[in-house]
């Protein structure tokens, strides 16, 4: 496949499951420890080999663009207190002058709808596109996983990455069809969105990782609502599966839908119980609020 070089960050829907937290704030500055959501997903596409980072934002989201930014008067003032430490994370993690993009959508018409608004950045090549409010945890991030699994496939190939779910909660979600198998890759035979459990055809779902070739965006161009009335990229990637192959990848990992108020608390634990700065005195906490439940 064609080098990927840019990433897509849909971050212009409304968050309504996290109001009111989400009343002022985007979902997407939520802290998962010490870094939004926002922040942990841009990481994933950097490791992966992402070079253009492209934002469709909306109404009040302008903190997010702020966010890769430089804050000038705060690393004067870290720099006066001799916060060496905190100043090297601001500068280490600032994307390079030129590599980020914000587009507006101007209404939250749905997914396919704000990918379609970034057609103009995108151009004529395979885009990666992230969702920033599912977090997937591994030494490898998912989307580098992908990438490997792409170079094994054919030019044209689409890549989605795919979870098993419990049946009983199947009918939330995108879920796919499994043909021929190559280890953790297979072909896609068909998908289809938030299926009645009897007539889903497998348990395996869209996780919120894809690698879109650029005819998808002449699709979207055209798309009618679908699903609650929103422009529903799934519909796209269906209709693009006519002449374009698709491909899941089962990836190596942990999702947490951090849209969802318990995804985003369980984020919140593992992330910190991963990290050996917090970790030990984090466990001590848990412990202790788990005794006090627990004794009453
Ligand atoms: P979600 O459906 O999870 O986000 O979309 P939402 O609509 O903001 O949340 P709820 O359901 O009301 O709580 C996944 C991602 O796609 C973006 C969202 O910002 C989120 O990051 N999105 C969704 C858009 O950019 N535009 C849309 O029209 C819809």
């Amino acid at each position: 496949m064609q080098r990927l070089r840019k990433a897509v960050f849909p971050v212009a829907g409304l968050g309504t499951r996290f109001l009111p937290a989400t009343k002022a704030m985007p979902k997407e500055m939520l802290p998962v420890v010490d870094r939004p959501l926002i922040q942990h997903v841009v990481d994933e596409a950097r490791e992966a080999g992402i070079e253009h980072f492209i934002f469709v934002t909306g109404r009040n989201k302008g903190v997010i663009e702020d966010h890769f930014d430089r804050q000038l008067e705060l690393e004067m003032t870290l720099l006066e207190r001799q916060k060496r430490a905190a100043l090297d994370v601001l500068q280490r993690e600032l994307p390079e002058p030129g590599s980020t993009s914000f587009t507006r959508q101007q209404e939250p018409l749905g997914l396919g709808h704000a990918v379609w608004c970034a057609r103009e950045l995108i151009g004529q090549e395979p885009f990666a596109l992230l969702l920033p409010d599912v977090l997937v945890q591994h030494e490898r991030g998912c989307l580098a996983q992908m990438i490997d699994a792409a170079a094994e496939l054919d030019e044209r190939a689409n890549i989605v990455a795919v979870e098993e779910v419990p049946a009983e909660r199947i009918d939330q979600y995108g879920v796919v069809g499994v043909g021929t198998q190559k280890g953790k890759t297979f072909v896609i035979t068909g998908m289809v969105e938030k299926p009645p459990r009897e007539r889903a055809p497998s348990n395996l779902i869209l996780t919120g990782r894809y690698i879109l070739q650029p005819e998808i965006l002449k699709i979207l161009a055209t798309q009618d609502r679908g699903a609650g009335g929103e422009i529903q990229l799934t519909d796209a990637m269906i209709a693009l599966s006519r002449t374009q192959p698709f491909y899941g990848l089962k990836f190596d990992g942990v999702s947490f839908d951090c849209g969802s108020k318990i995804g985003f608390l369980a984020a919140n634990v593992s992330y910190a119980l991963a990290r050996p700065d917090i970790a030990p005195g984090f466990r001590a906490e848990i412990k202790k609020i788990l005794a006090e439940i627990n004794g009453r």
